[in-house]
């Protein structure tokens, strides 16, 4: 049986002057997590929100927040997202010197941990702490930036990572963050990413419900032939 595919619209592309407006209307769409992209101008080129903005979200939905921290010292500020409503904090590889033991320390203040692998970083780097996670996030772009192009490279990670996760019969996602749309959803999915963020692809589009259940369609017959050895019709 394939993993549930989940859909998780990224709010780095709402409208941010009417982002509660934003919230609501994806939640009523159908979206199974909110992806919120914290940028600090240090780790990413770009500055986005902190721990008050998500407290802001966090009051306009139950669905769970995806809280992906690009951020250079995640250890000095989890706490303080955690506190601030996230369900799932992800941190990057390349900026936690000793990913353990933040990992460990998510796990202890009750939040599902995920580890982040930009497109230069290889599936090994997590490895470690597989079995301590609930989700591994493959970027499929250079983090900083919504509307980016897919970098195709990052495909074998998600293939590498959904048999690792098989192979020692773990209850790990792997998600895919960068460039998703409608249109390669499929690619993705059959490559073994189960959770699908888009941001520029949901938010873009007139319709967010009709968006969201075509996403979900298509990754879902994508992972079934996967599963079963086929190539999607
Ligand atoms: C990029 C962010 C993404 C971004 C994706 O650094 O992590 O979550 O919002 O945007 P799209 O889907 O437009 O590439
Ligand atoms: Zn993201």
């Amino acid at each position: 049986m394939p993993r549930r595919v989940l859909i998780a619209p990224s709010i780095l592309a709402a409208d941010f002057g009417r982002l509660g407006d934003e919230i609501r209307a994806i939640t009523a769409a159908g979206a199974d997590y909110i992806h919120v992209d914290v940028m600090d101008g240090h780790f990413v080129p770009n500055l986005t929100f902190g721990p008050m903005v998500i407290e802001a979200v966090r009051r306009h939905t139950d669905l769970p927040l995806d809280v992906h921290l690009m951020i250079a010292n995640a250890d000095a500020c989890i706490d303080d997202y955690a506190a601030a409503g996230a369900d799932l904090l992800g941190v990057h590889v390349e900026a936690s010197p000793h990913l353990h033991r933040t990992v460990q320390r998510i796990r202890e203040l009750g939040k599902k941990a995920c580890v982040v692998l930009n497109p230069a970083t290889p599936v090994d780097h997590v490895v470690h702490v597989l079995d301590m996670v609930s989700m591994v996030l493959v970027m499929s772009v250079n983090p900083g930036f919504g509307g980016q192009k897919f970098i195709p490279a990052a495909l074998p990670k998600m293939t590498a990572l959904r048999d690792l996760i098989a192979e020692r019969g773990l209850d790990v996602d792997v998600e895919v963050d960068g460039g998703v749309k409608v249109d390669n959803v499929d690619v993705v999915a059959g490559a073994g990413a189960n959770v699908i963020v888009s941001g520029s692809g949901v938010f873009q589009t007139a319709d967010y419900a009709a968006t969201i259940a075509a996403m979900r369609e298509r990754a879902t017959r994508a992972a079934a032939a996967l599963s079963t050895g086929r190539t999607a019709p």
